[in-house]
């Protein structure tokens, strides 16, 4: 396994991903990781990331240097570099010219980690400070036209420096100078597949359970579908899905997950019909964050009842992910501003004194979704487009009554249905309807109607942080609009929301 040290780049988890598309198992580790610890880890090989901050600033991230002293190849990236030749006995300082966007690299020095590197081949730099003097041992390998140590290495101690970022795309022979530390330099071996992962935490967990019970909280979305398939094929029926249907689920949904995680996996489901606790709560309340907290406390409530019926629960299962916990633990901290208040209820109430399982916690979206699909995952589980907790309550503006659920509830389908058969449910991050306040005159046979309005929304995105609205082709937008005023009662018009985020925000609530 790798171990990146995390500097504060925008690129670590990049790096992460570049380390594991080669079939080696990497983890982020913060600066201010114990050398014990690391240790104990058993790495093959360090990276040392990039990272905002200068060397010669007072707070700058600094690793123990005792890290250069277990004889565990080292590959210094950016700022990474710099730390290590600083830390060696090498001189950093101000670049005359500050280099960010391409440059060309020319070899100088045959090295491991520029085999079969093409000569002037493109980088993508990023940098103030510059190296000036080398610390003993070391050679400079690359140069570009303004940087005089693009990248050093000294063989005899296997350590690595690149000024440039070979895991961005801009950089087209990063991947196998990454390749190269891996395999040529660290000797690992291209094991770790989605198979080999879901082995190892099988085990792992049955081993941390023993024969006490789990509850996990079953949302039907990506990740905790696959926590539960992963728990269940290590427990079984120790493990306890509790599948609160909100009534706020598009249609059908609920008896869906009920029939394919009880009937057809087999799994132990407690489906909680708890629609009438939601709706009734949500009377009058027009409020976006209004909606949001009635909807997490009466969630909240009504797990913990359940959770209170399940003998010998040690454990509460959650389908945590890899970038939750990198953004936690970074000392550079992650996107901080709160728009909307995603509570994503998970935790029970501290008092129930549950120890936590987050099987997928090293795994980012797209592992989970291989690993889902390992597990025999139905694709369109795997696939599946997320879906806010508080689900179509922030799709209805104004009030939400069983009235206007039933009737986003056709018109949702409607529009998904159409997007599955033109082929656009996996092209776009999310596609959705949201049913507005406001009604608008229209005419149907021969009489005036005075209906409401549904808003489409499609987008495109990678993260949810950013999305551009989807340019869905005309034909299907007429399709769409069509059947859901001919199939819909009590909607007269139809709107395709052409906004991004930002200004915007996917929902609208
Ligand atoms: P926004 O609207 O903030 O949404 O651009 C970004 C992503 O988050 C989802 N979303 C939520 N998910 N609880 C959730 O679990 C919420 O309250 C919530 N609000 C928005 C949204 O669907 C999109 O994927």
């Amino acid at each position: 396994m790798i171990v990146v040290i995390d500097f504060g780049s925008q690129y670590n988890q990049l790096i992460a991903r570049r380390v594991r598309e080669q079939k080696v198992y990497c983890q982020i580790e913060p600066p201010d990781i114990e050398i014990k610890q690391l240790q104990d880890l058993n790495p093959e090989g360090i990276i040392l990331s990039g990272g905002p901050a200068s060397i010669y600033e007072k707070n700058s991230p600094k690793v123990s240097e005792a890290i250069f002293d277990l004889g565990i190849p080292v590959l210094g990236i950016c700022y990474g570099m710099q730390f290590m030749v600083h830390a060696l006995g090498g001189n950093v300082s101000k670049a005359h010219k500050r280099e960010y966007g391409f440059a060309r690299l020319r070899i100088q020095n045959p090295d491991p980690l520029m085999e079969g590197i093409e000569e002037s081949a493109r980088c993508w730099m990023s940098h103030g400070d510059a190296i000036t003097e080398l610390p003993e041992g070391f050679v400079t390998t690359a140069v570009t036209e303004n940087t005089a140590m693009a990248a050093v290495a000294d063989y005899k101690r296997q350590f690595y420096g690149l000024q440039f970022h070979p895991e961005v795309e801009h950089t087209p022979g990063g991947k196998q100078m990454l390749k190269n530390f891996l395999f040529s330099v660290c000797g690992c071996t291209a094991g770790w597949t989605m198979k080999s992962f879901a082995k190892n935490a099988v085990a792992e967990i049955r081993n941390a359970v023993g024969d006490k019970q789990v509850i996990l909280g079953l949302s039907g979305g990506v990740d905790s579908s696959v926590a539960a398939m992963l728990i269940h094929q290590a427990i079984g029926r120790q493990l306890t899905c509790i599948f609160v249907d909100n009534g706020l689920l598009r249609q059908d949904e609920g008896a869906r997950l009920k029939k394919l995680f009880g009937q057809h996996l087999k799994m132990n489901i407690d489906y909680v019909n708890a629609g009438k606790q939601f709706t009734d709560a949500l009377k009058g309340v027009t409020d976006p964050e209004k909606k949001r907290k009635i909807i997490g406390k009466v969630f909240m409530d009504v797990f913990e009842a359940e959770a209170r019926k399940i003998k010998d629960a040690e454990f509460l299962a959650q389908g945590t992910l890899y970038p939750d916990i990198i953004e936690s633990q970074s000392a550079f901290g992650g996107p901080t501003s709160i728009i909307k208040s995603h509570h994503n209820v998970g935790g029970l109430p501290k008092k129930m004194k549950l120890k936590l399982i987050e099987p997928l916690k090293f795994l980012f979206k797209d592992e989970v979704r291989k690993l889902g699909k390992t597990l025999g995952l139905p694709e369109e589980l795997v696939w599946r487009q997320p879906f806010p907790g508080p689900g179509l309550a922030i799709r209805i503006i104004g009030e939400v009554t069983r009235k206007r659920l039933s009737v986003l509830r056709k018109v949702d389908a409607i529009l998904l249905e159409e997007i599955r058969a033109a082929g656009y449910y996996k092209k776009v991050w999310q596609s959705f309807a949201v049913l507005l306040p406001i009604k608008s005159v229209g005419v149907m046979g021969d009489k005036r109607t005075y209906e409401n309005i549904v808003a489409l929304r499609a987008v495109t995105s990678v993260d949810a942080m950013t999305a551009d609205w989807a340019k869905l082709p005309h034909k299907l937008l007429g399709t769409i609009s069509n059947r859901i005023i001919n199939e819909v009662n009590g909607v007269n018009r139809v709107v395709y929301d052409i906004s991004s985020k930002p200004p915007s925000t996917i929902e609208w609530e």
